[in-house]
């Protein structure tokens, strides 16, 4: 159960769920410079070392995770949810659910980068997450990056 009462239940991702991961995708991200691609989702639901989540409400998926590992850290790599559900705490049970994953995989150091102009850094703060650098040029567009990290 999450915030608004809502039933969603989250699970690890699969091949089958890409058409619907391509249609959160192009209603989340504006630009298709940034939104995942087929080939991309496919690498990350079948790599072994990454961790992918689904959220599925009625059986419908409308929000995933992504978070992929280094040496001594993970990378919350992508997440979105659907713009007709965004609100009710689906991003945030996602992030706790990643969470749970990157300690089984032994890292305490979990980082992002986020947009400078972004609304979901205050998800990562209320999530945990603290600004540790700007990245300047981060982006295809020239913009800044905010760097964030939380120590589980
Ligand atoms: C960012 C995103 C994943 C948040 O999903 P969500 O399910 O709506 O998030 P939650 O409901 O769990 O939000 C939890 C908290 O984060 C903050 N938050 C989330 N989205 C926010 C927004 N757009 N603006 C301001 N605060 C936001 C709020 O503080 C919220 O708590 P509150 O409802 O008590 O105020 C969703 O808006 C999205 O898919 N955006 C487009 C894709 C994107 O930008 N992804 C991040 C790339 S780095």
């Amino acid at each position: 159960m999450c915030r608004a009462g809502v039933n969603i239940c989250i699970r690890s991702g699969c091949i089958e769920d890409i058409p619907e991961l391509e249609n959160i995708e192009s209603e989340c991200f504006d630009s298709s410079d940034y939104s995942l691609k087929r080939r991309q989702f496919r690498y990350l639901l079948s790599r072994s070392g990454s961790t992918f989540y689904v959220a599925l409400l009625d059986s419908v998926v409308v929000g995933y995770i992504c978070v992929i590992y280094y040496l001594k850290s993970a990378r919350l790599y992508s997440i979105a949810v659907s713009r007709s559900v965004q609100g009710m705490g689906i991003a945030s049970k996602l992030i706790g659910k990643a969470e749970e994953a990157v300690r089984m995989h032994g890292k305490t150091r979990f980082f992002l980068e986020v947009k400078v102009n972004n609304p979901a850094i205050s998800l990562y703060t209320k999530s945990g997450f603290d600004l540790i650098s700007k990245i300047d040029n981060y982006y295809i567009d020239g913009s800044i990056a905010c760097k964030m990290m939380k120590l589980l």
